[in-house]
């Protein structure tokens, strides 16, 4: 049984489908702050908090865990810069209270949802693991100290982690069972598509003058059913002895957010109202990653294309179910 915290949410309520396409079975904790019951479709389910120890103990007790993969975490970058306490507390004291579970009912693997935000701005592209890690937010700092704190729980306890940097999560199921249900969302993709439909009255693109071939920053979009597919794989690795790592989760291909929105309006075919503004602080002008570690330790590599981001995407916000 596979423990999956923030299950309810966008990349955890994916990752349950292909875990039980893969055959395994999962419960998942999630306190539905952002997360949606309807979009939990496998396995077993249960509403707690992660900072309540009792619960967490409870469910340990309850069913049989061989290991966790952890997407419970708050992740506004912007609310980040004014209320960083938020992110520390949920992200790292949360997180650790779960880590505790672990160690007192002997359960010694776990995945964890970092992201290419540990890197900062980077000096690097595309961007490899190795490379320094220099946040520029408390989000990014909270990602980067729960690797670091994993690293000490290894070392002191013997319990092994894959950490998931994952670039730009986007796209929705293709059977349009579950998609991307934010809010308040903050990602391009929804957001252009809710402008398409009528839901916003216009998409803002913020910077037209970066250092880019259009002037708009450069971001790695990788379908969510790739990042679900990828934590199984990690999984499978961790379960079959595989060594603690950091791995990078993208194509290891930019696009525009002018691309991206172009693309956008190819596949809705509806006027999409857009307004140039200023650069947002800290948006660094690309952010692509390095694929060839994840390829190699996990044997996996993303399979969707940005037309089939964007088109399961827009099938889901056109049939949107919660
Ligand atoms: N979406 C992206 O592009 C992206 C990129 C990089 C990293 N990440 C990371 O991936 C993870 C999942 O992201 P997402 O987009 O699916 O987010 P999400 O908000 O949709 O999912 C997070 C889930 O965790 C739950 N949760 C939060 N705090 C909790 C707590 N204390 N106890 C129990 N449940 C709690 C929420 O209700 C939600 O269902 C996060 O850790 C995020 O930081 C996401």
């Amino acid at each position: 049984m596979i423990l999956v915290t923030g299950g309810a949410g966008y990349i955890g309520s994916h990752t349950l489908l292909s875990l039980a396409d893969a055959g395994y079975e999962s419960v998942t904790l999630d306190n539905l702050c952002y997360g949606h019951r309807a979009a939990v479709l496998k396995g077993h389910f249960v509403h707690a908090d992660l900072a309540d120890e009792t619960a967490l103990s409870h469910l340990f007790e309850t069913f049989p865990i061989e290991a966790v993969i952890h997407f419970a975490a708050f992740c506004y970058v912007g609310e980040s810069m004014e209320a960083p306490e938020k992110y520390f507390s949920n992200n790292l004291v949360n997180g650790l209270n779960l880590l505790n579970a672990m160690l007192n009912f002997g359960v010694d693997k776990i995945i964890f949802s970092s992201s290419c935000a540990v890197y900062g701005d980077p000096f690097e592209i595309p961007i490899p693991e190795s490379h320094v890690k220099s946040p520029i937010n408390p989000y990014g700092l909270s990602k980067h100290f729960f690797e670091e704190i994993l690293a000490s729980y290894e070392v002191a306890h013997g319990i092994k982690h894959v950490s998931l940097r994952y670039f730009n999560a986007a796209g929705a199921d293709p059977q349009g069972r579950i998609g991307e249900s934010h809010e308040p969302e903050t990602h391009l993709i929804p957001l252009v598509l809710q402008t398409a439909l009528g839901l916003r009255p216009e998409i803002q693109i913020f910077g037209t003058d970066y250092s880019t071939a259009d002037g708009t920053c450069i971001r790695d979009y990788i379908h969510v059913c790739d990042l679900a597919n990828a934590h199984v794989s990690a999984l499978s690795y961790l379960l079959s002895g595989g060594q603690s790592t950091s791995l990078n989760l993208g194509t290891g291909k930019g696009h525009t957010v002018r691309e991206v929105f172009e693309h956008c309006q190819q596949i809705c075919q509806l006027p999409i109202p857009y307004r140039e503004v200023g650069p947002r602080p800290g948006d660094p002008p690309e952010l692509v990653a390095s694929g060839d570690k994840a390829e190699e330790i996990l044997n996996w590599s993303p399979h969707y294309t940005l037309t089939e981001i964007i088109s399961t995407a827009w099938n889901w916000h056109q049939n949107q179910k919660f």
